[in-house]
């Protein structure tokens, strides 16, 4: 596989689909193909997941724990076996909304789950692939509820959960960037568009081999 895997991460409202845009079309304009994906959400089934995930209410429940990190796994080995890996074959750039630090941050933030069952789950989902470079865009959960609610649209039932669980998420990604220098960049979500680019393109860069 010689394709490039870049992942961008963060709270809700941070700007990851303004930067993947960006960079999607950094990459197009060198010629690379380029796969614009995300999780959940990525492939057929992953719609009918991603739509009951954030979506389902009464209609699926109070969903357990350990069920709903399945269902985010289940996705993501549909959408790796699918989407990731056959384009990474075909030496395509994959720029992907979240994978699996999401489900560490957020399943793990809810305290419930052990972090490594989580990081287990995922790496068999995926059988192990992980990104070249994640990209975590960090805001403070009190201003990207500002911008959610500027943003306007509906609220899913992640971003309507409580202040310290937003907070929970943001330490969880701090913590996992921290213990994963060499995949990670961490920025400043609140930095203009075009500077937090730059910065991007900075990292992305040097793994650009042709
Ligand atoms: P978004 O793609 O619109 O940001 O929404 C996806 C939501 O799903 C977001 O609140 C984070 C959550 N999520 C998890 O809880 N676990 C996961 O593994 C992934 C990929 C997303």
């Amino acid at each position: 596989m010689s394709g490039i895997f870049i992942t961008l991460e963060g709270g809700d409202g941070a700007g990851k689909s303004t930067q993947a845009e960006m960079l999607g079309a950094w990459f197009e304009e060198r010629g690379h193909e380029v796969v614009r994906t995300r999780e959940p959400g990525g492939t057929r089934l992953g719609s009918e997941l991603r739509r009951l995930l954030l979506h389902g209410g009464e209609e699926i429940g109070d969903v357990d724990s350990r069920a709903e990190a399945l269902l985010y796994a289940a996705d993501r080995a549909q959408h790796v076996a699918r989407v990731v890996r056959p384009a990474l074959e075909r030496d395509a750039v994959v720029v992907q909304d979240r994978y699996i630090d999401s489900s560490l941050a957020y399943q793990g933030a809810g305290r419930v789950l052990e972090a490594d069952d989580i990081r287990r789950i995922s790496e068999w989902a995926s059988g192990g692939l992980w990104p070249h470079l994640t990209v975590l865009l960090d805001l403070d959960p009190e201003a990207a509820s500002e911008r959610r609610r500027t943003r306007g649209g509906t609220t899913d039932r992640l971003e309507s959960e409580a202040d310290d669980f937003h907070t929970a998420v943001r330490e969880s990604f701090l913590a996992l960037a921290e213990a994963d220098p060499d995949r990670y960049l961490v920025l400043d979500a609140t930095l203009p568009p075009d500077e937090l680019n730059a910065a991007i393109l900075a990292r992305v860069a040097p793994l650009v081999t042709h």
